[in-house]
């Protein structure tokens, strides 16, 4: 196996050149997983499955199905990994972390059961409740009159979510009585709630199901347009570090959100194992639980892996095998980073596919850029767009104005026809 024991200090240490990894997933975040991987000193070889035309520039793809655990698994013996790395939802929800796990292979991801902490909202409501973790009040809605009762109770603007996974579509915010009534009849069971007013801040935390090891805060913008207008999407852009948090926020956060939650998990006997990503409001009321995600966020994943400074391979490694109490505190570059997706036509309800993306490399070639993919596939005719979110060009600099300085110049690269890219990403926090 490829784990030793430096006896100095404790932590678990990866030999170099000596593990294999299988990343699973096809998107800007996997690809930046893919990418920090293979920047890692111990990992001899990254794979992908299904990956992307970006992926495959630093990864070996296959063509497997990322939510069929059994060929997920069948993949991993074949390669010989060491370890498993499960990115999106729809395959953790699924089960393929518990595939994975099956056949004895270590995996980075939630058990199918953990999971639900996302793929239900009704069932983080009542994990947080029995916690004590603070959040909106919310009634779970299954028929139309509970519907009409708790959008009376709690009032405009009318918070409706679907209970399942939706990829990142599932919530409505609206002050439109009308809208929030079709969006809940158009779901089925709902969670409809008190609207929390405020910024919003992710917080990531690696967990082996006991030790909790947070990330640094990161910032996402949820919205389609400039000055958050528009409609939720799935991410438009993010940065990390937030200069304008208070110190001591991580920890504040930590104590009351994080292991709360984690210690909640194993106390229901399905221990949460992989990344919890809190989503907070900060209220005038305290920081409250908007959402749990079982996952790393797309795309705060790829400004915060531009920062951070630990080997990631060691990272997930010790999560996934019950070590991360080994593990020293992470380290961190001190420079900011700026994400800025670029979606294609039509995103997020009918995303237009095929447009032809040109200036790729020409944006990679930047100092301080990294363009990610995540809606692209390679033909006849070149890169062109098959998805919603197509690119995350990543810029990291000193400050966090010449990090958006240098993102928006490989962003100016890159072009494809009728791309939508908000242009202030991060830019009040960097006035
Ligand atoms: P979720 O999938 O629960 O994160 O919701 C997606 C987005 O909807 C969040 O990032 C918020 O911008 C917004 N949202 C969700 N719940 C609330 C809430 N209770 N109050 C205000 N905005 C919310
Ligand atoms: N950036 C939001 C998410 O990953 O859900």
């Amino acid at each position: 196996m490829v784990a030793d024991r430096t006896n100095a200090d404790r932590s678990p240490q990866l030999r170099s050149g000596s593990v294999q990894v299988l990343v699973i997933g096809g998107g800007g975040r996997e690809h930046a997983l893919a990418a920090a991987l293979t920047r890692d000193p111990a990992v001899n070889e990254v794979h992908a499955a299904p990956g992307n035309p970006g992926i495959a520039s630093v990864a070996v793809t296959h063509a497997v199905d990322p939510v069929d655990g059994k060929a997920v698994a069948g993949l991993a013996l074949r390669l010989g990994v060491d370890l498993v790395v499960v990115g999106p939802e729809a395959p953790l929800v699924a089960g393929v972390a518990d595939a994975v796990r099956e056949v004895g292979i270590a995996c980075f991801g939630p058990s199918g059961q953990a999971a639900a902490i996302e793929g239900s909202k009704a069932f983080a409501k009542d994990v947080m409740l029995t916690a004590g973790i603070p959040t909106a009040d919310a009634r779970v809605c299954e028929s139309r009159s509970d519907v009409t009762a708790a959008l009376q109770a709690f009032g405009s603007p009318y918070v409706v979510k679907n209970d399942g996974l939706s990829a990142g579509k599932g919530v409505v915010v609206t002050t439109d009585r009308a809208a929030a009534e079709a969006h809940a009849a158009a779901c089925g069971r709902v969670v409809i709630e008190e609207f929390l007013d405020g910024p919003e801040v992710s917080l990531f935390a690696l967990t082996d199901g006991r030790t909790v090891l947070p990330l640094q805060p990161a910032q996402d913008f949820k919205r389609l347009l400039n000055g958050d207008e528009g409609p939720n999407t799935g991410g438009m852009g993010a940065y990390a570090p937030l200069p304008w948090l208070t110190e001591g926020f991580s920890d504040q956060v930590c104590e009351r959100v994080l292991r709360p939650a984690v210690a909640e998990m194993a106390r229901r006997g399905t221990p949460f194992v992989g990344l919890l990503y809190a989503g907070l409001a900060l209220t005038a009321g305290g920081v409250k639980v908007v959402e749990f995600n079982a996952r790393f966020g797309d795309p705060e994943t790829q400004p915060l892996l531009e920062l951070l400074e630990t080997p990631l391979a060691g990272l997930l490694y010790a999560a996934a095998t019950g070590r991360l109490d080994e593990t020293g505190p992470l380290k961190w570059r001190s420079a900011h980073s700026v994400a800025v997706v670029m979606a294609a036509p039509g995103y997020p309800t009918t995303p237009h596919r095929g447009a032809v993306i040109t200036g790729v490399e020409e944006a990679s070639a930047l100092d301080g850029v990294r363009v990610y993919h995540a809606g692209t596939t390679l033909g006849p005719a070149g890169l062109t767009v098959s998805g919603g979110r197509v690119l995350t060009v990543t810029g990291t600099a000193d400050s966090l104005a010449d990090a958006r300085r240098t993102a928006y110049a490989g962003v100016d690269c890159v072009s494809f026809e009728g791309s939508q890219v908000r242009g202030d990403i991060a830019a009040t926090a960097a006035e």
